[in-house]
């Protein structure tokens, strides 16, 4: 998937349904930058990747955590999901360090929001989401790439 893409989405149902497409191209040591303003689906869009790859625990948005675990569910070559909220570290790149992504980045999918400017050093190439809504409506956009 070289070239970038784009869609509507009407209901939070089809961000999830995109996730879980995109969850299909996914393995260890893929990065995911997850771009858009608040509550424009970004969280919805991690449930689905979560449910695309069958990993364990519900995913929700963190208050106070910064990156919460998932371990891998149990079919074939099922990989683990480290979901990432980087709103609170306001580009604090010693707490983004404390996080040790890279280690996360051996074995796991790694899916941050608000990342977009942050991680994307992290990796050679990452999957790039961003997602747009429109006021007082649930209808949203995403477009997403491959940018290396
Ligand atoms: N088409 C849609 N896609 C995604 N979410 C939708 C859609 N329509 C309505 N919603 C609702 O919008 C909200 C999206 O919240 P979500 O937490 O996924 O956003 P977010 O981008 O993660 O926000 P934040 O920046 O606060 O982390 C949810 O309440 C969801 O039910
Ligand atoms: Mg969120």
């Amino acid at each position: 998937m070289a070239d970038r893409q784009r869609r509507t989405l009407p209901t939070v149902a089809d961000t999830e349904a995109l996730g879980r497409e995109l969850a299909a191209e996914l393995g260890a040591g893929d990065l995911v930058v997850l771009d858009g303003p608040l509550g424009a689906g970004k969280t919805a869009l991690t449930r689905g990747i979560a449910a695309g790859l069958g990993v364990q625990g519900r995913v929700s948005s963190p208050t106070f955590i910064i990156a919460r675990q998932h371990r891998a569910g149990a079919g074939h070559g099922a990989v683990p999901l480290v979901h990432v909220d980087a709103y609170r570290l306001g580009g604090d790149l010693d707490e983004l360090d404390a996080l040790d992504l890279d280690t996360d980045l051996h074995h796991a999918v790694v899916v941050v929001e608000w990342g977009r400017g942050v991680v994307e050093h992290l990796t050679d190439r990452h999957l790039r989401v961003l997602l747009a809504r429109e006021p007082d409506s649930d209808v949203r956009t995403a477009e997403w790439e491959w940018v290396d």
